[in-house]
């Protein structure tokens, strides 16, 4: 289920003029001037994300994600987006990290990706809810031995005497746990519903591409929107 973005979890048909990044008089290729032709921004999410995965050097799935405290201060940080499904964007954390406690007050966030070489971006936001244990188990313990260990000795996102508290810390779990390492409960997955998606296309002098879904009781509905 969390092997990665191949094949996996959903599927998607070409969007033409959009995932082929079709030529129109006066734009480079790959530039902006394209109509879209699926009402699924799922799906279209995933053929720019396969393109990304080609196109990019690193993490194609990395993604500015933001969340709020209850009377909406806001904070960003990136984070790994590792499934896309029905249930919505999903991404593993501490529950205990500041993130995990502004989710835990006000569960809505929004994603931002970009992806340089394609000069494109997606939007992203929507309630978050959390994935169910076995998920994360699942996830957890499909990562190597030394990612389970960093996990679970981190006390993420609070003050750190040392870089030798840390190792020290490292070593001592690593001792007491020969074998398997156990997730800790604070480790956890989460998955924010798309309710709004917006794709952005660079094209010249400004005159970008924008196409917002907004998710309804019918379905998704499309509208472009001034660059
Ligand atoms: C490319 C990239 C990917 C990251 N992925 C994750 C991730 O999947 N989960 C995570 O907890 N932190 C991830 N981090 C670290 C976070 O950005 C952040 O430092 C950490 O989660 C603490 O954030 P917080 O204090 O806002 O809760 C990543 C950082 C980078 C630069």
């Amino acid at each position: 289920m969390f092997a990665g973005f191949k094949g996996v979890g959903w599927t998607f048909r070409l969007a033409r003029g959009v995932g082929c990044g079709l030529a129109r008089d006066g734009y480079a290729q790959g530039m902006a001037g394209h109509e879209l032709d699926t009402n699924d921004p799922i799906e279209l999410f995933g053929e720019w994300m396969r393109e990304a995965e080609r196109s990019e050097p690193n993490d194609a799935n990395a993604v500015a994600l933001a969340t709020a405290t209850a009377d909406g201060v806001p904070s960003v940080r990136m984070v790994l987006m590792k499934q896309v499904d029905a249930k919505g964007f999903c991404f593993f954390t501490n529950a205990e990290s500041e993130k995990g406690m502004q989710i835990l007050e006000n569960p809505r966030a929004a994603m931002c990706f970009h992806w340089k070489t394609l000069r494109r971006q997606v939007r992203v936001a929507g309630p978050v809810v959390e994935l169910p244990a076995a998920n994360v188990d699942e996830y957890f313990h499909s990562r190597s031995r030394r990612s389970q260990m960093g996990a679970a000795v981190s006390e993420q996102s609070r003050p750190l005497g040392s870089r030798e508290e840390l190792e020290a810390r490292l070593a001592r779990f690593s001792e007491e746990h020969p074998d398997v390492v156990p997730r800790p409960e604070y480790w956890r997955g989460y998955c924010m519903r798309a309710e709004r998606m917006e794709f952005w296309m660079d094209g010249m002098d400004r005159l970008h591409d924008r196409f917002l879904f907004v998710a309804g009781a019918d379905g998704w509905t499309m509208q472009r929107l001034y660059p």
